[in-house]
């Protein structure tokens, strides 16, 4: 029972999408596909015409505006089913949301679940009363003080710089890394492997199998301990991948997007003052990338996949930057979502070492093997 719950739990910090998925399907499942939601899922009211992939992403946007699992609102193993409450408010929820935006913002997504519910099922109507003197912003001063901000180019080129140089990076191919990953209290051994330019597996051994994530080069791949047959990546788990497979991030940066910001960041990161450059593309939600204001190295992304409903945030910090071969190497990140997050601690790092192609490719066939019997601790 304890083990379920864990490797549920791992799934849903893994991944982005994909506990819905509790049968295995043979083929890809046609909850990936555009299809409309409704003749793909048995009980579709209100979000009729979505494509049937953004069914599950819009309930994760769900579950992380409200603060609750999805059996909040549904029955184990039946999602079609209409039994809770809950399920059937939060239906009137959606319209609601829909109607707000439509008769008020123009049809702009302004107001979402999150707007009101600030990760709470009950919303607060009534304004608190702070412990204390409460805090009131200082627009005058804050405008004052604010000092000029440096450029994109001069921050990007700042990273390539403190990571030891574009030539000191090119001269690296390969990395494997190994260490572990914890998610609370739980700890498990991580391997990853990576190689110029842009392919990637991290492996999670779990007591079942391994927990991968891969990108070939060019899609990302899945994999699950159990019986489960390996599966695509949708497309922002894709985007997220590829860029995380990026070999030679720091020089690739200015090339991945059409258009950057530069903006101040309130807060401090590490105990860091930061500088918050915002790089977008048409038509996708922007990414937030922080950098050390004194090291200038790259300390925290945050990126956004929308939803029909609204957009969820998944951040990484990168921390424990190491030289090794004449290059700094974050040894630590941390992925946090607004459920969940896990942390991955490298113990031990090489490079340039021959990593064969193959590893990075999907297998064919079910890869893991039959659940070992184990008796339930
Ligand atoms: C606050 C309530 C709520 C939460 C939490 C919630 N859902 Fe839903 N879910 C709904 C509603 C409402 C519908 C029906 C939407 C409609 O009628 O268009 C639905 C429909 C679904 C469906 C389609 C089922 C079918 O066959 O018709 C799936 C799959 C689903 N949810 C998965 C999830 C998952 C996975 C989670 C957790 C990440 C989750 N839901 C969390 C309210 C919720
Ligand atoms: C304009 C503000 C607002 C927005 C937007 C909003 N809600 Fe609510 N929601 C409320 C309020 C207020 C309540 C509590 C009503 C009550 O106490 O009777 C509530 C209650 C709920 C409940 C019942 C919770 C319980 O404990 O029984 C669910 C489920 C819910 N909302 C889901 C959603 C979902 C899903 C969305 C986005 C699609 C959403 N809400 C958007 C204001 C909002």
């Amino acid at each position: 029972m304890k083990r379920t719950v864990f490797h549920f739990t791992v799934a849903i910090i893994l991944l982005a999408a994909s506990s819905s998925r509790a049968q295995s399907h043979a083929g890809p499942s046609p909850e990936d596909s555009a299809s409309p939601a409704e003749q793909v899922f048995k009980n579709i009211q209100v979000l009729k015409g979505t494509p049937a992939n953004q069914i599950v992403p819009s309930m994760q946007f769900i579950a992380n505006s409200l603060g609750v699992e999805c059996g909040f609102c549904h029955v184990r193993g039946a999602n079609e089913k209409d039994d809770k409450k809950t399920k059937q408010t939060a239906r009137q929820m959606i319209q609601m949301q829909m109607a707000i935006n439509r008769d008020n913002f123009k049809g702009e997504r302004e107001v979402t679940c999150f707007s009101c519910h600030r990760g709470s099922h009950d919303p607060v109507g009534v304004p608190i009363i702070a412990e204390g003197e409460p805090k009131r912003p200082e627009p005058e001063k804050e405008e004052a003080a604010a000092p000029a901000l440096p450029t994109a180019d001069e921050i990007l080129n700042k990273y390539v710089q403190a990571v030891g140089g574009a030539a000191a990076l090119e001269k690296i191919t390969s990395r494997v890394e190994k260490g572990t990953i914890s998610f609370g209290p739980q700890q498990l051994q991580v391997e990853v492997l990576a190689k110029a330019p842009n392919k990637r597996i991290s492996m999670v051994h779990t007591p079942n199998g391994d927990n991968i994530t891969a990108f070939d080069g060019h899609a990302g791949w899945i994999g699950n301990p159990g019986p489960r047959p390996p599966r695509d990546m949708s497309e922002p788990e894709n985007e997220a991948i590829g860029f995380d497979a990026t070999f030679y991030l720091p020089t690739e940066l200015k090339k991945m997007f059409a258009q950057f910001r530069v903006r101040p960041a309130a807060e401090k990161i590490g105990g860091h003052d930061v500088m918050q450059l915002i790089g977008a593309n048409p038509g996708k939600p922007p990414m937030r990338l922080f950098f050390d204001k004194e090291s200038g190295l790259l300390v925290r992304s945050i990126r956004y996949a929308d939803t029909p409903l609204g957009r969820n945030p998944t951040q990484v910090d990168y921390a424990d930057y190491r030289s090794q071969d004449g290059v700094k190497i974050p040894f630590q990140w941390t992925l946090a979502r607004p459920l969940g997050r896990f942390t991955v601690q490298i113990a031990e790092l090489q490079q340039n070492v021959p990593v064969d192609d193959k590893k990075f490719e999907k297998p064919a066939a079910p890869a893991a093997p039959a659940e070992p019997k184990v008796p339930a601790k």
